[in-house]
């Protein structure tokens, strides 16, 4: 079994980013950033309510890692741990042992690298947990986030068509990126 964020040493460093586990005092930059409508354009969620952010904050604090570029909070990593599909008899052997990753880098922050700098960090965090797959996925006109996972060496596994309902109303294409950890090892 995959070890678990928890397991891991926090803080942890890139060159310019400290990514750290969510704490309290994140808590109105975070929303900062979960509620502004433009910067969630291609998001699974964008927090109506502060109240509706406060129900789902412990859930957040799960998956969610928070990175810090000179003290400022530059953007965030979602670390999700998912159990593998598998088949049902070797269910037990698939569990914990793939992370869906997700990023969103502040307005101040973008167009630096930031978010090519935090997801490769998403991988080794990943990887050191010792998972087999790291999964992530947009909608396919959203090409910033795109081009951020080739820049990192996922592969592109997955287009889908009119598959993923917008907020706008609309049915969007969706894409799907992956790395395997014995490819992030060649690495
Ligand atoms: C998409 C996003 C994460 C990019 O962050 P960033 O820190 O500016 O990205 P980087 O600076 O690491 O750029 C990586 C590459 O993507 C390109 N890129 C970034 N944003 C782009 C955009 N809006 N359109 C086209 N290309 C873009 C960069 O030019 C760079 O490619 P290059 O090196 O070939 O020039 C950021 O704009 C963001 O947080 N958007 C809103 C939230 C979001 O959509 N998150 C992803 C949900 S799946």
């Amino acid at each position: 079994m995959p070890r678990t964020l928890d397991d891991l040493t926090w803080p942890r460093r890139t060159e310019r980013l400290t990514v750290a586990r969510l704490s309290p005092e994140d808590a109105d930059v975070v929303w900062e950033l979960k509620s502004d409508p433009a910067l969630n354009r291609w998001t699974t969620r964008v927090y109506a309510t502060r109240e509706e952010f406060r129900a789902d904050w412990d859930a957040l604090v799960t998956t969610h890692l928070m990175a810090r570029w000179d003290g400022r909070l530059a953007g965030y990593l979602m670390v999700k741990q998912q159990d593998a599909w598998s088949q049902a008899d070797v269910a037990e052997r698939a569990r914990g042992q793939q992370v869906e990753l997700g990023w969103v880098v502040a307005p101040w922050a973008q167009g630096q690298g930031i978010a090519t700098e935090l997801v490769r960090e998403g991988l080794s965090i990943a990887f050191d947990m010792g998972v087999h797959r790291v999964e992530a996925s947009c909608f396919a006109e959203n090409t910033g986030s795109w081009k951020v996972m080739e820049k990192v060496g996922m592969r592109r596994e997955i287009h889908t068509v009119k598959e993923s309902l917008h907020r706008d109303g609309q049915w969007h294409d969706g894409l799907g990126y992956a790395m395997l950890a014995e490819e992030h090892r060649e690495r």
